[in-house]
């Protein structure tokens, strides 16, 4: 084995890796930690689980080792991960069965009308620590979130994106528009002239009006978003995890796509609203207290599904 630290993937943790230990004394050598270890930090050398910090990729802290060892043999420290981060996992009796989990998920609606009331800290507590349970490309987790918690505040951050829409708009004339037939790909003209500008232009003339069609007035708004070395989707997957356990606790959510193209071009914005420079936001969510109840729910589906 070779002295340590040993090398690992540069994330917005740095370039340390993480330090596993095993204690031999309590390992039955099943191998689990060497399987499930896909760094190939840790080897089975004659069926005894080593460790070799310079093999393969570097640990990563993913924390799988100190996870499944069934003697509680692994510890994983450094890096953002902790071997008090481990917690026994809830009985099955106590988890969601799959009915459970579906009504949750057939309930859900984008939410866009809600009631004047404030949300309350503990609540975004609660459906962060449930949406920082999702996986993200390069554990641990690269993503931040920055929550607006109140109706004046996201009112404030709708007008500083609407500054930006109305410096899109500029470009919104016949040249422009001719020369985006030659260089832009044909769906994304489409989309830009019979999608994005019309929207655009609507929220922005409705704002004058003193109307938010961008977060349509809501109390609180969380902006999902992640340092350069993360998968670009970790901000919007945490998201999707964050609407269905605001959907669990009785709020109303909403994604919001365009504000990232918005701000991520605006080191002004991104400093004023606390985002690092070099963190881009994937993702914005608007919450509140749902102004009414949905009826009925709907039947979707995917655009295709094909088994090979
Ligand atoms: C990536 C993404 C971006 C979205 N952006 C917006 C948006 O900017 N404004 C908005 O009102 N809804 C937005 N939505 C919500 C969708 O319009 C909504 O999911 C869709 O209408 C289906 O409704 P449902 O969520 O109630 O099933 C977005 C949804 C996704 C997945
Ligand atoms: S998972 Fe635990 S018990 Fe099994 S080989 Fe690894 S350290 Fe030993
Ligand atoms: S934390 Fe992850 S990368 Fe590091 S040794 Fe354990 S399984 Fe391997």
């Amino acid at each position: 084995m070779k002295d340590r630290p040993g090398k690992t993937i540069k994330t917005g943790f740095g370039d340390k890796p993480a330090r596993p230990s095993i204690d031999h004394y309590r390992c039955t050598s099943c191998g689990l930690c060497a399987r499930v270890c896909k760094s190939f930090t840790i080897l089975a050398v004659n069926g005894s689980p080593e460790i070799f910090p310079d093999n393969g990729l570097g640990c990563i802290g993913c924390g799988q080792c100190m996870l499944v060892c069934p003697r509680g043999a692994i510890t994983v420290s450094g890096r953002g991960i902790e071997p008090e981060h481990s917690f026994r996992l809830p009985k099955k009796s106590v988890r969601a069965s799959f009915g459970a989990l579906y009504n949750l998920l057939v309930s859900r609606r984008s939410v866009r009308e809600f009631r004047d009331r404030p949300i309350e800290k503990a609540m975004i507590e609660k459906i962060l620590s449930a949406a920082s349970t999702a996986p993200m490309g390069l554990p641990p987790s690269d993503v931040g979130v920055i929550a607006v918690m109140s109706k004046e505040r996201v009112w404030e951050l709708a007008g500083d994106i609407c500054g930006v829409f109305k410096k899109w708009l500029i470009f919104d004339n016949p040249v422009m528009r001719a020369l985006a037939v030659f260089f832009m790909k044909k769906t994304d003209a489409e989309m830009m002239e019979g999608f994005i500008i019309p929207a655009v232009r609507a929220i922005t003339e409705a704002r004058s009006e003193n109307t938010d069609l961008l977060f349509y007035h809501a109390p609180c708004v969380l902006l999902f978003h992640q340092s350069p070395y993360a998968d670009p989707v970790d901000g919007s997957i945490a998201c999707t995890y964050a609407m269905t356990a605001a959907e669990a606790i009785g709020l109303g959510s909403c994604m919001i796509g365009t504000v990232s193209f918005a701000i991520n071009r605006e080191k002004r914005l991104k400093k004023k609203w606390g985002i690092p420079q070099e963190n881009s936001v994937s993702m914005a969510m608007i919450l509140g207290y749902p102004a009414f109840r949905y009826s009925r729910g709907i039947h979707r589906s995917f655009a295709s599904v094909r088994y090979l």
